[in-house]
């Protein structure tokens, strides 16, 4: 058991420089599953050690359906090969003396290598998200490994405000509006006429008691992710009336001006 827990638990971690992990006798010496146990509570720190080890670039964010061009800034001025994966271990294309071989991949008609060694996606979909890797070999034979992220969002779609509540109370009006988005990563932000509400980016739910002198004439939930945002408004009339559209709320408006001025009107 000894020597066994003595035997490398991670025999090789490509690119990171950081290729055997021996772990104490004492450490591990009771049963294998332990071991194995152990391997995965110290992966996070081999992640950190690769991290430091290796090169990252700002990750790319896109919209589903664009191309994308996942650069390098700082290449070596020469190298031999370099290979282009997806993750760790799927290699996408690797370049090698000005020929490109590409390799079976989900990629396989949507890559291609630029100029300046960019891997260029094509209609790229949510899971191409991940983290890409940049393998170079240089003059001297060594490899050097650049990390570089991809997040695709779908756009989002239009929020739809629902108006759960509008109760008088007082002199005021309690609301509860909501603008929820299922199954999306999306953050919310509620505006009134004199700016945007605290709320919360992750509260799709806006709650509030108004009164006559702090009312707003809308309220707009706008419903965002890292590549686009899209809106939905409801009005506001006193005392306490939500409508869909500023349409019925003028029109409103209009009759409770009107209403006082047709008899007056009338009776001229
Ligand atoms: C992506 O590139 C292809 C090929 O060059 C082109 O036909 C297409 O219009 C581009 N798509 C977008 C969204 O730019
Ligand atoms: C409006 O004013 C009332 C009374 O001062 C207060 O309780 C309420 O929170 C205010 N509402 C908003 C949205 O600021
Ligand atoms: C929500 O906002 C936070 C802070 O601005 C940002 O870090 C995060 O990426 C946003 N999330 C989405 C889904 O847009
Ligand atoms: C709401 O969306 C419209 C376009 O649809 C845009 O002109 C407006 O600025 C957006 N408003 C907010 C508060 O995001």
């Amino acid at each position: 058991m000894i020597s066994r827990a003595l035997e490398p638990l991670v025999p090789f971690w490509p690119g990171s420089g950081l290729s055997v992990v021996f772990l104490g006798s004492n450490m591990c010496s009771q049963r294998w599953e332990w071991c194995l146990a152990l391997e995965f509570l110290m992966l996070p720190h081999l992640f950190l050690a690769t991290s430091i080890q290796d090169h990252s670039e700002h990750p790319v964010t896109a919209i589903s359906g664009s191309n994308v061009s996942l650069q390098i800034s700082s290449l070596p001025a020469n190298y031999k090969q370099l290979t282009w994966l997806y993750t760790t271990n799927q290699k996408i294309l690797e370049w090698e003396s000005n020929r490109t071989n590409f390799f079976k991949s989900k990629f396989k008609d949507r890559v291609r290598l630029n100029q300046s060694h960019a891997l260029c996606i094509y209609n790229v979909q949510k899971e191409d998200s991940s983290t890409y890797i940049l393998r170079v070999l240089d003059e001297s034979g060594t490899e050097k490994d650049w990390h570089i992220s991809l997040e695709v969002h779908d756009p989002v779609p239009k929020p739809d405000i629902e108006i759960r509540k509008t109760q008088k109370v007082n002199n005021g009006c309690h609301l509860q509006l909501s603008c929820m988005i299922p199954n999306q990563s999306i953050n919310y932000t509620w505006y009134g006429d004199s700016g945007p509400f605290s709320t919360g980016l992750q509260n799709f739910v806006l709650e509030i008691t108004v009164e006559p002198q702090n009312y707003s004439k809308f309220y707009t939930c706008q419903a965002s992710n890292p590549v686009s945002s899209k809106n939905d408004t409801v009005y506001f009339t006193l005392p306490c009336q939500l409508a869909r559209s500023s349409g019925v709320a003028w029109i409103a408006t209009w009759l409770m001006v009107m209403v006082p001025i047709v008899p007056g009107l009338i009776w001229t």
